[in-house]
């Protein structure tokens, strides 16, 4: 355990993917290497891997629909998401591959405890498959960037960065495997920080 108090702080994880940042997270949060418990994992997509994998770490994990909108949570599926991940006990909320705008009812009921991780060296690149914009810019330098949620795109304060090279041959899959290796040792380091003040 990494606190002396043994308290840890308690999770939310939301997804829209295959969710290994989720797996980075639970697994160190299982070997007691950050004060984190993971109380629910919540998805808006039916099938996302996230919701499998979660169930492996025995998280409760569902997918709760974001009907009518189609790239932001809001009106009665936000409430519901609120009500779920309260339910749960979740006072931070990291987001992880969640493709979807959260906006204010969500951000004021987990006032500044909903941060999110973004495959590009923020201000640069934000928006979506950041490192195809790397490449198509041409910039030798990328990276990660794990930062608080606020009502913009991308746009919070930023908490950590990582800068990952981009290779003469690199493709944007082949550099957002390189990427993804850096989120995977960011994001909990981050949350183990977060948590480590907080108690
Ligand atoms: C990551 O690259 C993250 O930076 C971005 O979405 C991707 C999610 O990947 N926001 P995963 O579902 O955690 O594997």
């Amino acid at each position: 355990m990494s606190n002396v108090s043994g308290k840890k702080i308690k999770l939310g994880v939301l997804g829209s993917g295959k969710g290994s940042n989720f797996v980075a997270i639970a697994e160190a949060a299982q070997a007691g290497e950050i004060p984190v418990d993971i109380v629910q994992v919540l998805t808006d997509v039916p099938d996302a891997g996230i919701i499998e994998r979660a169930k492996f770490f025995g998280i409760p994990a569902q997918y709760v629909s974001p009907a009518p909108f189609k790239n932001k949570l809001d009106g009665e599926a936000e409430q519901q998401y609120i009500q779920i991940l309260k339910n749960a006990g979740a006072e931070w909320i990291a987001l992880a591959g969640f493709m979807r705008i959260v906006k204010k009812n969500f951000l004021d009921a987990f006032p500044n405890h909903v941060i999110n991780i973004h495959p590009s060296l923020l201000p640069l690149f934000p928006g979506l498959n950041s490192w195809k914009q790397a490449i198509d810019y041409g910039v030798k330098i990328t990276g990660v960037t794990v930062h608080f949620v606020d009502s913009g795109i991308d746009t919070g304060k930023i908490i950590a960065q990582k800068a990952v090279p981009v290779m003469e041959n690199d493709t944007p899959e082949t550099l957002h495997q390189r990427i993804q290796v850096e989120e995977h040792i960011l994001y909990p380091a981050v949350l183990k920080i977060l948590a480590e003040k907080e108690l």
